[in-house]
């Protein structure tokens, strides 16, 4: 695939004309870094959610899932460190009062605003805590002080031995969750990189101290290869270690993933030995012994963690541009989602190639038979090319025709959308054919 040029916003504007991603609240001119998913995008969205469920929960038996509440007790984001040094430093500019994270001031042009350019107008940098506030019940006073959580984990980590015990797990073991993260970032952007409402995947697990290394390589391993199996292109992710001074004082390792985006190599995903830093956080905090009793070897310590921590909204925005293409095909340009078939949000098209002889009442037929088993989408308006091309735009990689010869000896076309070949398949063998392409799928660089 050759680069394309202004890829972001080519697929901003394909989001919104197609329904994956709307800008919230248009109507009212939307809100700065908020975004809604539509029709296409709520199903690409929620076959993402499902293949991360499926790989971390349900296809092993040492993880167990969890659905923690937003809210959760104030005491839990001071035992966790983020009333404290959750916080990214910024500036102001005076001139325009536009507002800036110190580190995208470049050092030689200290003092000058990046947005009007105003030399000596940005005022001394201060720390701004990214946590949202709010107050809990009627009454507005510090007491009442809530926290919309800024990271799923803490869920997790409290309700360690609640989940351990039900659940009848020992260590090693580990805890997922998919939710909904709230940041007030200094400088939200990248459409929906960089949100302050956004969804995150992360599972924690739980291990004895000193096997933490060998389980942190074992992570890193399994994770890569979950995004080359979503479809994402192999040359454009990458591991980057955290340097000192990105590595939290905690943190035994921490490695990102990162896809080369258009604006560059960015996170995707981190992976972290956070090493028994939390569970004694909250130890001291709560007065509550959270050290795991082992009583096969009579030890007695408190876990360490290897966290697995990925932006679900980031990993929509990373498969639909690593999916974004433009192509030629018999002298017509087209736009095409090369995405995955197990996260496309429609799996075929079904088109009758005209609309009489009684095409488009075996075509519904197809449709609806196969509607019981995939998401199908039924279209008989317009020349077959355009009916094409609508679902090449939409990522919907098989396109069934029903045209002459389908009277004659119930066969129809199945149209791939990236080789664009064409095969005769009986009607009657759609589902299983369909079914055996989708699991043979594999992306090509
Ligand atoms: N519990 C660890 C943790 O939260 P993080 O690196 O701050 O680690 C994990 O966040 C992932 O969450 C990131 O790799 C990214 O994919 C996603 N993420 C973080 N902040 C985000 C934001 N403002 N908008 C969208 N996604 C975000």
């Amino acid at each position: 695939m050759a680069a394309i040029k202004n890829l972001m916003d080519k697929l901003v504007g394909l989001c919104k004309r197609r329904g994956f991603i709307f800008p919230s609240s248009e109507i009212y001119g939307g809100l700065n870094s908020c975004y809604d998913y539509g029709p296409l995008g709520v199903e690409l969205k929620r076959n993402i959610k499902d293949f991360w469920w499926k790989a971390m929960v349900q296809t092993r038996d040492d993880i167990e899932g969890l659905d923690a509440s937003i809210l959760m007790h104030p005491k839990v984001w001071e035992a966790s460190g983020h009333v404290a040094n959750f916080t990214d430093p910024m500036v102001d500019c005076k001139i325009c009062k536009a507002r800036f994270r110190t580190d995208e001031i470049k050092p030689e042009k200290a003092g000058q605003c990046p947005r009007c350019g105003n030399k000596d107008s940005l005022t001394d940098a201060r720390n701004f805590n990214l946590m949202f506030k709010t107050y809990m019940g009627p009454i507005e006073e510090q007491a009442n002080v809530v926290y919309m959580r800024p990271e799923t984990a803490q869920g997790i980590y409290v309700n360690v031995y609640n989940v351990m015990q039900a659940a009848r797990q020992r260590i090693p073991f580990g805890i997922a969750q998919i939710g909904k993260a709230f940041r007030n970032e200094i400088t939200p952007g990248n459409f929906t990189f960089r949100t302050r409402e956004f969804e995150q995947m992360e599972m924690q697990f739980f291990v004895k101290p000193g096997t933490d290394m060998e389980w942190f390589e074992y992570w890193k391993a399994q994770r890569i290869q979950w995004y080359d199996a979503l479809g994402i292109r192999k040359s454009k992710l990458h591991f980057h270690e955290h340097t000192e001074q990105e590595r939290a004082f905690y943190a035994a390792a921490a490695f990102d993933i990162e896809y080369e985006f258009p604006f560059g190599w960015k996170e995707l995903e981190g992976i972290h030995n956070r090493t028994n830093y939390d569970l004694s956080k909250h130890q001291e905090y709560s007065g509550k012994d959270l050290s795991y009793f082992d009583d096969a070897t009579r030890e007695k310590y408190i876990p360490y963690i290897v966290e697995t921590s990925a932006g679900c909204d980031r990993t929509v925005l990373t498969t639909l541009i690593d999916a974004y293409d433009e192509d030629v095909i018999e002298g017509e340009a087209r736009t095409v989602l090369h995405l995955a078939p197990v996260i496309a949000p429609i799996k075929a098209g079904v088109f009758p190639l005209v609309k009489k002889e009684g095409m488009p009442e075996v075509a519904e037929k197809i449709y609806h038979d196969l509607k019981k088993h995939v998401p199908v989408f039924y279209d008989d308006g317009g020349a077959i090319g355009r009916r094409y091309r609508r679902m090449d735009e939409a990522g919907t990689p098989y396109g069934i025709t029903v045209d002459g010869q389908t009277l004659q000896d119930q066969t129809v076309t199945v149209r791939d959308r990236d080789s664009l070949v064409q095969t005769r398949v009986a009607s009657d063998k759609l589902l299983p054919f369909i079914q055996e392409k989708m699991a043979g799928y594999k992306r090509l660089e």
